[in-house]
C-alpha cells in the first residue's frame, strides 16, 4: 500500500448497510417512523461503543492471543507467523534492488538506488499496474506471467541506455500481502487469499515457485531474493529511516500488524537460528477474534454476505474490504470520508453520494445528518479499535508503559524508551477524521505520559521499497534456507 490513490479503495461496507438499511429499508416519512429511525441509530452507537475499559480488554485480549499463536501452530486465531527476517536494514546498504508488490487491486514494480547511508536512496523508478479483475480469481499461470510479463518489461525499459549491469544477477523483494506460512526467508505457502483475491489452485502453493516459473516463461533473469508481507516491509522500511522502529500497522485496503519478537520467545519452533535473537512476526491480526469486540447485527449480516464468513473478523471491523459483497450496498471510504467530513451546510457532498453511490434520492438534511453520524459512529469504533490493536503489541513486548507481566510499579515509575510504530494505509493517511480517533483512543488507553514516547511514524511505500531495502539488506548475507 502506501500511495493514496490505492491505500484509499477500501470498502467500508459496514456504514453502507447501516445507511442504506436505515433510510431505504425504513423510508423515514412520518414522525413516528422517524422516531423508529432514531431508536435504531441509538442502538448501533450503543452497540459500537468503546469506552476505555473496553478497550483494554481487547488490549489484554489482543496480547493473551499473541501468546497463543506464538506458543503451538493453531493455538490461536492469530497466526504469528514466522517471516525468517531477523535483521532490518541499517542504512549501510548500498546498489540498486528491484520489487515487486502484490497486495491489492494493483500490483506495483520498482527499482532503487541505496546510497549506503540511513535514509539515503538516491533514485526510485516505479510502475503501477491495476490488476484486471478477472486475474484476481482466474488461475496462478495467468496472474503470474501477467506480472512477470509487466515486471520483464519495466526491467527493460530501466536498464535500456544505462551502463550495462553487473554480471550478478538482479535481486528482487517479492512483497506479497497475503497469509503465507513460511519456512525460510525466501519460502512459503499461500495459506488463504484476503481481499477479494480467489485463485484456488493457488492456496497451499509455493508463491515464489510460482513467481519464478513465470520469469523463467517470460525469459526475465531476476531472482526473488526474500518473500515478505507488506507489514516487514513498512517495518524495514520504517527502521531504515528510523532505529527506534519496533512495530508496523497497515490499515488500508486490509490490516495488519507485525512486531520485532525476541527469538525465545516464538515457543512454537524453539531453536529458531537467527542472527540478531529477534525476528518480525507477521501476526494477521486482520483475523482476531474476541467477545469483547463490539460487534452489531450489521457485522453479523456483513460477514455472513461476505466471501468468507468467520474469517478476518478485526479486519471486517476496521477496513471492512469485503469485495464482491452480494449486497448491494457498498461505500469506498474516500466516499464515507467525503460524507463525514462534509462541512457545507446543506450536508450536499451527503446528498450526492448517497444519490450517486447508494441510488438514494431526495435525502432530507435531517436524514443526511443521520448518514454522517452513521459514519462517524463506525470510523470512529475501527480507529479506536485499531488502537487497542497497536497498544496490545506495545504491551506484549513490554512498551505500554505497565513495567510488563511483573507488576507492581505505577506506571510513572517505569521509564520509557521511546518507541515508533511504521503506519501506512489510506484510512490512517488520508483519512482525518480516523486518524484523530485512532490518537484519541492511543492516549486514553496508555495515558498521556507513556503515549509521548510513542510514535505512529507514516512511511511511505513500505511494501514496496521495504522489499527492495531487504533484499538488498540480505544480499550480503549468506542464507541458511
Ligand atoms: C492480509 C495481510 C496484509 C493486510 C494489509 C490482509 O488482508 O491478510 O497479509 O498484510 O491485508 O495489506
Amino acid at each position: 500500500m502506501g500511495k493514496v490513490a490505492v491505500g484509499v479503495a477500501v470498502g467500508v461496507a459496514v456504514v453502507a448497510c447501516a445507511v442504506a438499511g436505515m433510510v431505504v429499508g425504513r423510508r423515514v416519512g412520518s414522525r413516528r417512523k422517524w422516531k423508529r429511525v432514531v431508536r435504531v441509530l441509538k442502538e448501533l452507537e450503543e452497540g459500537c461503543e468503546t469506552p476505555v475499559g473496553r478497550l483494554r480488554q481487547v488490549v489484554d485480549a489482543m496480547a493473551v492471543e499473541m501468546h497463543a499463536g506464538l506458543a503451538s501452530e493453531g493455538g490461536s486465531k492469530l497466526k504469528m507467523l514466522l517471516t525468517f527476517v531477523d535483521h532490518l536494514p541499517t542504512g549501510s546498504e548500498i546498489g540498486t534492488y528491484y520489487a515487486l508488490d502484490l497486495g491489492g487491486t494493483n500490483f506495483r514494480v520498482l527499482r532503487i538506488q541505496l546510497g549506503g547511508r540511513r535514509s539515503s536512496i538516491l533514485s526510485q523508478d516505479v510502475e503501477r499496474r491495476p490488476i484486471p479483475q478477472h486475474l484476481m480469481t482466474s488461475t496462478s499461470e495467468d496472474l503470474f506471467d501477467f506480472i512477470a510479463s509487466t515486471l520483464k518489461q519495466f526491467v527493460e525499459k530501466e536498464e535500456s541506455g544505462s551502463e550495462p549491469s553487473p554480471v550478478r544477477t538482479r535481486e528482487l523483494g517479492f512483497t506479497f500481502s497475503f497469509p503465507v506460512k513460511q519456512s525460510s526467508l525466501r519460502s512459503g505457502i499461500l495459506i488463504k487469499w484476503t481481499k477479494g483475491f480467489a485463485i484456488e489452485d493457488m492456496v497451499g502453493k509455493e508463491v515464489v515457485e510460482l513467481l519464478e516459473a513465470a520469469m523463467v516463461r517470460s525469459g526475465l533473469d531476476m531472482r526473488a531474493a526474500l518473500l515478505v508481507n507488506d507489514t516487514v516491509g513498512t517495518l524495514a522500511l520504517g527502521r531504515y529511516h528510523d532505529a527506534d522502529t519496533v512495530a508496523a500497522v497497515i490499515i488500508g485496503t486490509g490490516t495488519n500488524a507485525c512486531y520485532l519478537e525476541r527469538a525465545d520467545a516464538i515457543i512454537k519452533c524453539q531453536g529458531l537460528p537467527t542472527t540478531s535473537g529477534y525476528m518480525a512476526v507477521n501476526m494477521e491480526w486482520g483475523n482476531f477474534w474476541s467477545s469483547h469486540l463490539p460487534r452489531t447485527s450489521y457485522d453479523i449480516d456483513l460477514d455472513s454476505e461476505s466471501p468468507n464468513p468467520n474469517d478476518q473478523g478485526f479486519e471486517k471491523m476496521i477496513s471492512g474490504n469485503v469485495s464482491r459483497l452480494s449486497i448491494p450496498f457498498i461505500l469506498q471510504t474516500p466516499l464515507v470520508a467525503a460524507m463525514h467530513e462534509d462541512d457545507s451546510p446543506e450536508l450536499k457532498e451527503v446528498a450526492k453520494i448517497l444519490k450517486e453511490t447508494l441510488g438514494i434520492s431526495e435525502v432530507s438534511l435531517k436524514v443526511r445528518k443521520l448518514a454522517v453520524r452513521i459514519c462517524d459512529v463506525v470510523t470512529r469504533r475501527a480507529a479506536r479499535l485499531a488502537a487497542a490493536g497497536i497498544v496490545g503489541i506495545l504491551k506484549k513486548i513490554g512498551r505500554d508503559g505497565s513495567g510488563g507481566t511483573t507488576g507492581g510499579r505505577s506506571k510513572s515509575d517505569v521509564k520509557m524508551r521511546r518507541t515508533v510504530v511504521a503506519i501506512e494505509g489510506g484510512l490512517y493517511t488520508s483519512y482525518a477524521m480516523f486518524r484523530q480517533y485512532l490518537h484519541g483512543g492511543l492516549s486514553e488507553i496508555l495515558g498521556e505520559d507513556v503515549a509521548q514516547h510513542v510514535v505512529l511514524q507514516v512511511t511511505e511505500d513500505g511494501s514496496g521499497i521495504g522489499g527492495a531495502l531487504l533484499a538488498a539488506s540480505y544480499s550480503s548475507i549468506p542464507q541458511r534456507g
